[in-house]
């Protein structure tokens, strides 16, 4: 695997190559980012990776300090999935001078994740397009954990008319069910037991939207009541239309269970598809 900081280096590396395909990480990779890298392979021939902390999409309460980077152990990660090449810019590298020209993603911003973490998918879309921009890939895969980002940046993509498809990748989940995410090692062993809970409180959304239950405000709370019990503190679990996140308005059209939760000072995120 080549590995490059320099935009200018990166660049000249990919001169030439067609069939690249890019997925974009913060590093502190797990087998939900490797098989992110697995999934990339299916859409071109140039698997390319990046690893960059973005401060842009950090709140001054998020854990942009404390975020664990670990770039030896991703580096062997990478190279054991068959990644070709490392894109791993230091900040000074990609953002040279106040990165001031900023993508303003539109309503969706400001809903869900967005409402509790203000600017952060502008942080997110701006050092996207940016990352676009340099790599040039032809496919860009995206996890769907972070629902609303994919959205975000399909979004972002089809109305700025870039040459991208944008892959959602499937959730990776522990055996008990915890969607894997960097964020699961601030857990403690006690937090660790107790964060499938989240999902559970998902799936039960699930089967009972399954069995045609239609008070979704009924089933939100429940789920927020029952995190709350056992110690959690909710920013929202909500039922949406996966085309817009909106909230729907009748139960057959694709729906899309979100929630965010806090287990002590741990903000996890999970969602199921319907
Ligand atoms: O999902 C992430 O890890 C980040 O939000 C991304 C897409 C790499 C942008 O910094």
């Amino acid at each position: 695997m080549q590995i490059h900081a320099r935009i200018a280096d990166l660049r000249a590396a990919l001169k030439g190559r067609t069939g690249v395909v890019f997925v974009p990480t913060m590093g502190n990779l797990h087998a939900g980012h490797i098989s992110l890298m697995e999934q990339a392979r299916a859409h071109g021939n140039t698997v390319v990776a990046s690893i960059f902390v973005n401060r842009l999409q950090f709140g001054p309460n998020d854990d942009f300090d404390k975020y664990p980077r670990t770039f030896e152990d991703d580096c062997a990660k990478l190279t054991a999935a068959g990644v070709d090449f490392l894109f791993a810019p230091t900040e000074t590298d990609l953002y040279p001078e106040p990165q001031e020209y900023q993508v303003e993603p539109p309503a969706i911003q400001n809903v869900l994740d967005g409402e509790f973490r203000p600017g952060h998918f502008r942080g997110v879309a701006t050092v996207v397009l940016k990352l676009f921009n340099i790599v040039q890939p032809q496919a860009a895969v995206f996890g769907k954990k972070d629902y609303q980002q994919l959205m975000v940046i399909r979004n972002m993509t089809r109305q700025l008319a870039l040459p991208i498809n944008i892959v959602g990748g499937e959730t990776v989940r522990a055996d008990d069910g915890l969607a894997l995410s960097s964020r699961n090692g601030y857990l403690s062993l006690e937090e660790r037991a107790e964060a499938p809970r989240l999902n559970r409180e998902l799936k039960k959304i699930r089967d009972a939207l399954k069995q045609g239950e239609m008070d979704f405000g009924k089933l939100e709370k429940q789920a927020q009541d029952a995190l709350t019990v056992a110690g959690w503190k909710t920013d929202y679990v909500a039922v949406r239309q996966q085309s817009d996140l909106s909230i729907p308005t009748s139960a057959n059209v694709p729906l899309v269970v979100l929630a965010a939760s806090r287990l002590g000072t741990t903000r996890l995120i999970d969602n199921i598809e319907i």
